[in-house]
């Protein structure tokens, strides 16, 4: 596949998962539009991102808001003329259990999570298919959106897979130039355990309280592998190998694959929900 002189938009491109898809793609030869909240971030990344020579569009944009991506599109097309790559990326991670995540928990994570994702695609999938170009898009779930249930999270995961494999099939009845992928990774080292430093302050935290012992030695096994994972410039490999071989699913820790098949068998054998935290 040829990438040199395409155009990617990467959203969360301003650190981690994100800013390794944006180094590649500039790597690549390709023009980056970069899109984040998360300000000063992204117009570092900018800064760092043309010193190598690439062209690059920065826009500050909260994927939560329809009106934010549609806006990021049009920028897109006025400064870049396409789109042939599309990351929707963006994510963070908060809450706990179904009850005691706040509302402001859950509208959040729902809005980024699974709306970012929804709105990424409503706005560009059009696009894309008026080009007729190959293109690709790599929706970033987790490996959490493959296994058993168990945060608020996953729950937004398990729908960024379902709408994944959604868009793959209406995109292969289509015939369509643009394929489809989803990243469902294991821990990469990245700032995700520090998502709050990005909570839109209308959906603050009003009524947080002490976590659990139970919750909180959760919170330090997810910090503790999130610290010791993957770098985001391997798993921006594992994508771009994905994007050549036109593969759907990208899984960057093959021993994880257990832990779904645990998920699998379960509903199989109608066995109830197997814990993979516990062994
Ligand atoms: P990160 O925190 O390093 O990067 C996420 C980026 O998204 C940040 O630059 C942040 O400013 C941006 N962002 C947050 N809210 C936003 C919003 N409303 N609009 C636009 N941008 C927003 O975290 P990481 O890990 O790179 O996260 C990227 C994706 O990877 C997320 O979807 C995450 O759920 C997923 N993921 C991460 C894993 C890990 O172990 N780090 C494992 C599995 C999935």
């Amino acid at each position: 596949k040829e990438f040199k002189d395409k155009v990617a938009v990467i959203t969360g491109a301003a650190s981690g998962i994100g800013r390794g898809l944006a180094e590649r793609c500039a790597q690549e030869g390709m023009k980056v539009v970069l899109a984040d909240i998360e300000e000063p971030a992204l117009l570092q990344t900018q800064t760092e991102l043309q010193a190598t020579g690439a062209k690059v569009l920065a826009v500050r944009t909260d994927v939560a808001k329809a009106s934010d991506v549609e806006a990021l599109a049009r920028k897109t097309l006025d400064t870049f003329g396409a789109t042939h790559l599309l990351f929707n990326n963006a994510g963070i991670g908060t809450g706990t259990s179904i009850w005691k995540s706040t509302l402001a928990d859950w509208e959040w994570i729902i809005g980024v999570n699974l709306w970012g994702v929804i709105h990424g695609l409503r706005t560009f999938v059009p696009i894309m298919l008026a080009q007729d170009t190959e293109g690709h898009i790599v929706n970033t779930a987790s490996i959490a959106g493959l296994t058993t249930g168990h945060s608020p999270y996953s729950v937004t995961k398990h729908a960024v897979v379902a709408l994944s494999e959604q868009l793959y099939h209406s995109l292969a009845h289509l015939n369509a130039k643009v394929k489809a992928s989803v990243l469902c990774p294991g821990f990469v080292k990245t700032q995700i355990m520090d998502s709050e430093r990005n909570r839109p302050v209308e959906l603050q935290n009003k009524t947080a309280r002490p976590l659990t012992p139970e919750e909180e030695a959760m919170v330090q096994y997810i910090r503790q592998g999130v610290q010791a994972g993957m770098s985001p410039q391997q798993a921006a490999d594992h994508v771009f190998q994905a994007i050549r071989e036109e593969r759907f699913y990208i899984l960057t820790h093959p021993e994880l694959k257990a832990a779904v098949h645990m998920r699998l068998e379960d509903i199989m054998q109608l066995r109830n929900p197997s814990n993979p935290f516990q062994s």
